[in-house]
C-alpha cells in the first residue's frame, strides 16, 4: 500500500487487523472529536482485547467509550483519569494500567498557551504536558514491566518541531521571562522526537519499539480552541523565517486521515527495523532530510538525563 496525506487510520487498521485482535491499547488525550479518539475508534473496529483511555475529563471521553461499545461490544474499555500537568496524577494513572500493554499512544497535547503557564511541578506547561508527563508514563510502564517485548510506544509530535529544538540552556523559559507560546510548543514537540530516538535505542534489548508521529494539520479538533488568529499569524511568520523564507505549508487533513500516522506506527510489522523513526503521512521520514536539531544525539542524551531528573524516574534498561 502506498500512503498519502489522505490515507485514513481506518484503512491502515484494516490492513493490519491481525496486529489489533486480542491486543491492549493505551491512548492519552482521547476527548471526543480529537485525534486520540479517532485512533481509539480505528483500533476498536478489529477486536482488540482492551482499550484504555487516559483523559483529563470523563465527560469528554464518555462519548468515545459509548462509540466503542456501539462499534465493538466485546472490547473491554477503561477510563483512567489523569492530569498530565501533575506528575503525581501520572504516577497514579500508571498504577491503574494493567500488564500486557501492546501499544501506548502518547497523544495528548496542548498548543501555544498564550501566557506562561506552569505545571503543578513547576515546568512550562507544554514541555510538562506534551513531553515530561509522557516520558514519565512510558518509563513507569517499562519499569513496572507493563510494556514488554513486542510492545510499541508512539509519541505524537508535530511538524512544528522543525521550528525549535530542545532549548538545553533555557528549557523553562527563564521562569517566563523569555516565554514565546509557539517556541514552547515547538520545543515540546522536538522533545518528543528526541525522546523517541533515545527510547528506541535504550529499549532495543527489551524488544520495545518507539516511533514519533506527526498527524498532519487537522483543523476540527480542540487543539486550537484558545489560539487566536493573531497568534497563528505569528506562527506563520516564525515558521517562514525558520524555514529559510519558505512558508511551512501544510495541507489540511480530515480527522479520519489524522490518525493514520499513529495507527501505522502502532501496527505495521514491516517497521520493526525502523524503531526510533519520525513519521508523517504514515511514512518514515529519512533522518537525512530532518532538521539537525531533531537528529542531534547529544541533545537527545542531555534531554533524557534532564527528564529523568525532573520526573524522578530511572529505568535500568
Ligand atoms: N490537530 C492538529 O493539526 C495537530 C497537528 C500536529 C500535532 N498535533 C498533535 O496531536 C495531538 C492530539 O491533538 P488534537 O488535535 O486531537 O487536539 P485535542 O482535540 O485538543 O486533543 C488533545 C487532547 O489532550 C488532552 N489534554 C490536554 N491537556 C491535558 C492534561 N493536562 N491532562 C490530560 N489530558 C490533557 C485534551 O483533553 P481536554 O479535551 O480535556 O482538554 C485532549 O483530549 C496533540 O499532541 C497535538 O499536539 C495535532
Amino acid at each position: 500500500m502506498s500512503y498519502t496525506n489522505t490515507t485514513t487510520g481506518s484503512e491502515i487498521a484494516d490492513l493490519f487487523a491481525s496486529q489489533i485482535t486480542g491486543k491492549t491499547f493505551v491512548i492519552t488525550g482521547p476527548s471526543n472529536g480529537s485525534i486520540g479518539a479517532q485512533t481509539a475508534l480505528d483500533f476498536a473496529a478489529h477486536n482488540p482485547a482492551r482499550i484504555i483511555l487516559l483523559g483529563r475529563s470523563e465527560s469528554k471521553v464518555s462519548p468515545v467509550l459509548a462509540a466503542i461499545a456501539a462499534l465493538a461490544p466485546s472490547v473491554q474499555t477503561k477510563f483512567v483519569q489523569v492530569d498530565l500537568a501533575d506528575l503525581a496524577s501520572v504516577r497514579a494513572a500508571a498504577e491503574q494500567i494493567p500488564t500486557g500493554v501492546d501499544v501506548l499512544v502518547n497523544n495528548a497535547g496542548v498548543m501555544a498557551l498564550k501566557t506562561y503557564t506552569k505545571t503543578f511541578d513547576g515546568f512550562e506547561a507544554q514541555f510538562g504536558v506534551n513531553f515530561l508527563a509522557h516520558f514519565l508514563l512510558a518509563n513507569l510502564l517499562l519499569q513496572q514491566g507493563k510494556l514488554e517485548r513486542g510492545s510499541r510506544v508512539v509519541n505524537v509530535t508535530s511538524a512544528a518541531a522543525n521550528m525549535e529544538g530542545f532549548r538545553e540552556d533555557d528549557w523553562n523559559f527563564s521562569d517566563g521571562e523569555t516565554y514565546h507560546p509557539w517556541l514552547a510548543y515547538c520545543q515540546s514537540k522536538a522533545a518528543n522526537i528526541l525522546f523517541t530516538s533515545s527510547l528506541a535505542e535504550k529499549a532495543k534489548a527489551r524488544g520495545v519499539l518507539s516511533f514519533s508521529a506527526h498527524p498532519g494539520l487537522i483543523n476540527t479538533t480542540g487543539l486550537a480552541d484558545d489560539v487566536s488568529a493573531e497568534s497563528f499569524a505569528e506562527a506563520w511568520k516564525l515558521g517562514t523565517e525558520r524555514n529559510g523564507g519558505v512558508p511551512p505549508i501544510e495541507v489540511v487533513k480530515s480527522l479520519a486521515a489524522g490518525s493514520a500516522t499513529s495507527v501505522r506506527a502502532a501496527l505495521d510489522p514491516t517497521l520493526e527495523d525502523e524503531s526510533g523513526a519520525y513519521m508523517k503521512d504514515a511514512t518514515v521520514v529519512p533522518r537525512e532530510s530532518m532538521k539537525e536539531h531533531l537528529t542531534d544525539t547529544d541533545a537527545a542524551a542531555k534531554l533524557w538525563t534532564l527528564a529523568e531528573e525532573l520526573v524522578s524516574v530511572k529505568v535500568d534498561f
